[in-house]
């Protein structure tokens, strides 16, 4: 009961300070980043010269300040004075009334969860520029796992709606109508748009389609709108979606706040997503560390699936485009000075190759954890696109993030996004281009030095602060600076709007609407974090 009572605080505490905004947090943390560095200086500069007199100098010293290191991870990054927010800053007009809406429009989002969520993301925008009324987005049948879950099985469907009122109308279904005494569905022309198609493709090719037919049918539709486009209003739309709208259904949300709870009431955790899984590895093509008949399973699913392309593994190695094992994610945490007492919850379908893989792991870090924890009760929150939702929701949720794999994967790459729009949450992100030399030296007998220089990569990166995005990080992969603001910027285009986002969307349509949303001051990152932290009845705390 002790310990529940500190977990519920240390949550609370997170969860009024995102909403209370910045402004504390920001010069609680200013200092923050130098001093990260600068301790991560002194340990490459203390490892080294370690290393010089090891067999001379006790361990004691260069363990503590390794210790150190990591407790400073398990913070959140320093924000510089960058919050999120993705109010409009300029003036936004309502979405077409029925009548004057230009059409329909369906859309079909394939892929799995987060590609899925981007997609959604996507029809929102595409159905701004069009003036369309957005049909609730279907989603296409997983065919890895076989799931049929709809949209209205995997999110809060009214939320979404009132949530997204003064961006886009948004309808259950295409209307029926009446049409020589018969009443019948509207047909949507279907169109397969170009992949990353221009917002100029929407408002020429789609937008005469629309007309013409009165809807039309966009499949399959991931990754059919340009991540990049040059209207930062349109940007904050898709984080207005991403971060606002999208909301799991509460069944989910309970799963992973049980998960979350249950991790929290012994202190921090960190989680890992790690897709060990049959499709990745087939698709990576990173054969050579698997038994000849596990080859052949993943040969002949590679064939399968996804084009033919002559593979070397040490190639492929080299440019980081095979997954961490288990054994090297083990391997770089305790480079990095994490000891056998981190608790970690593991995001990951079925590993591949068995447990034999994983024991490497379990060894070097016992306290492991995955969805299954809550208990075979909750089965059908655990399994396809429910139980990525819960995994998604953990990760959120998690004090640091380590992504193994962004391959097909959008998973990692949206948590990350997701995370620093949540206050930017340390991510720990291995740069396997830069491990995999490191690793191979080590195979090969080579391991003098090994600890150290995985040290001075993994110490090497900005752990999940405010970035410039470079090309091809995707704009879900990291919002700033559209979806950020500043309360003291220099540059007039990122000064955070005077009010939080409700405020900001009801002051332009007071006139227009009776405001159901409820208008408060909060900031505008009001997100799952603390929607998930009310539900667990933080809110009466
Ligand atoms: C959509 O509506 C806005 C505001 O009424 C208008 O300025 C814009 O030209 C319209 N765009 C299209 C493609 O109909
Ligand atoms: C962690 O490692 C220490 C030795 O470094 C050992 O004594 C302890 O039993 C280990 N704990 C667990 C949970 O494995
Ligand atoms: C999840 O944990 C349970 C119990 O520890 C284990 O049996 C199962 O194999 C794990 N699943 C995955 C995907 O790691
Ligand atoms: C929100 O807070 C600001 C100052 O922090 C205050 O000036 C403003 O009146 C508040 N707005 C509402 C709606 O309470």
């Amino acid at each position: 009961m002790k310990s529940k009572n500190i977990d519920l605080k240390s949550m609370w505490e997170r969860a009024t300070k995102t909403r209370r905004g910045l402004g504390s947090e920001t010069s609680l943390r200013r200092h923050h980043g130098p001093a990260r560095l600068w301790i991560a200086v002194a340990v490459l500069v203390t490892g080294t010269i370690w290393l010089w007199s090891s067999s001379s100098v006790g361990l004691l010293g260069t363990y503590r300040v390794q210790d150190y290191v990591v407790n400073e991870l398990w913070r959140t990054a320093d924000s510089n004075g960058w919050r999120a927010s993705s109010a409009p800053r300029t003036y936004w007009s309502p979405p077409p009334i029925e009548s004057e809406s230009n059409g329909y429009l369906r859309v079909r989002c394939n892929g799995g969860l987060t590609q899925q969520r981007s997609a959604i993301c996507n029809a929102v925008v595409v159905a701004r520029i069009m003036n369309a009324t957005l049909v609730l987005p279907e989603l296409g049948t997983n065919s890895f796992w076989h799931d049929k879950s709809g949209f209205v099985d995997i999110y809060d469907v009214p939320h979404f709606i009132n949530s997204l009122k003064y961006d886009v109308r948004i309808v259950m279904s295409v209307p029926k109508i009446t049409a020589q005494g018969k009443t019948k569905k509207l047909r949507a022309y279907k169109i397969e748009p170009p992949r990353d198609a221009p917002v100029t493709w929407y408002r020429t090719t789609a937008l005469e389609k629309i007309r013409k037919y009165g809807a039309i049918h966009l499949t399959p539709f991931s990754h059919r709108l340009a991540e990049e486009i040059d209207d930062p209003e349109l940007q904050r739309l898709r984080c207005r979606v991403n971060y606002h709208a999208l909301r799991f259904k509460s069944n989910i949300m309970k799963t992973s706040s049980d998960i979350v709870n249950k991790l929290r009431s012994e202190g921090h955790f960190m989680s890992i997503h790690l897709p060990f899984e049959l499709d990745m590895l087939a698709y990576a093509g990173c054969v050579d560390i698997f038994t000849p008949k596990e080859w052949v399973i993943l040969l002949k699913y590679r064939a399968e699936h996804f084009p033919e392309k002559s593979l070397v593994y040490k190639q492929r190695r080299l440019i980081g485009k095979c997954p961490l094992t288990p054994e090297e994610v083990g391997l770089i945490l305790r480079a990095m000075g994490f000891d056998n007492t981190t608790r970690i919850y593991l995001a990951s379908g079925k590993l591949f190759g068995g447990e034999r893989f994983m024991k490497i792991f379990k060894d070097m870090f016992p306290r492991l954890e995955n969805h299954s924890m809550v208990g075979s009760g909750k089965l059908e929150e655990t399994r396809g696109l429910a139980g990525s939702a819960v995994d998604y929701m953990v990760c959120l949720l998690s004090d640091i993030f380590i992504p193994t794999y962004d391959g097909p994967s959008n998973f990692a790459n949206n948590l990350m996004g997701h995370r620093l729009y949540n206050g930017f949450r340390t991510t720990i992100t291995p740069n396997r281009k830069a491990i995999a030399p490191i690793f191979m030296d080590r195979e090969e007998g080579r391991a003098s030095g090994f600890e150290e220089r995985v040290r001075q990569v993994m110490f090497n990166t900005h752990f999940g602060a405010p970035h410039k995005r470079n090309h091809p990080e995707s704009f879900y992969t990291n919002s700033w600076p559209e979806c950020f603001c500043q309360t003291k910027a220099r540059n007039h285009a990122d000064q955070c709007p005077p009010d939080s986002l409700n405020d900001v969307l009801v002051s332009q349509f007071q006139d227009k609407e009776d405001t159901e949303v409820e208008a408060t001051n909060q900031t505008d990152s009001i997100s799952q974090t603390e929607e998930l932290a009310d539900g667990t009845g933080l809110a009466t705390v």
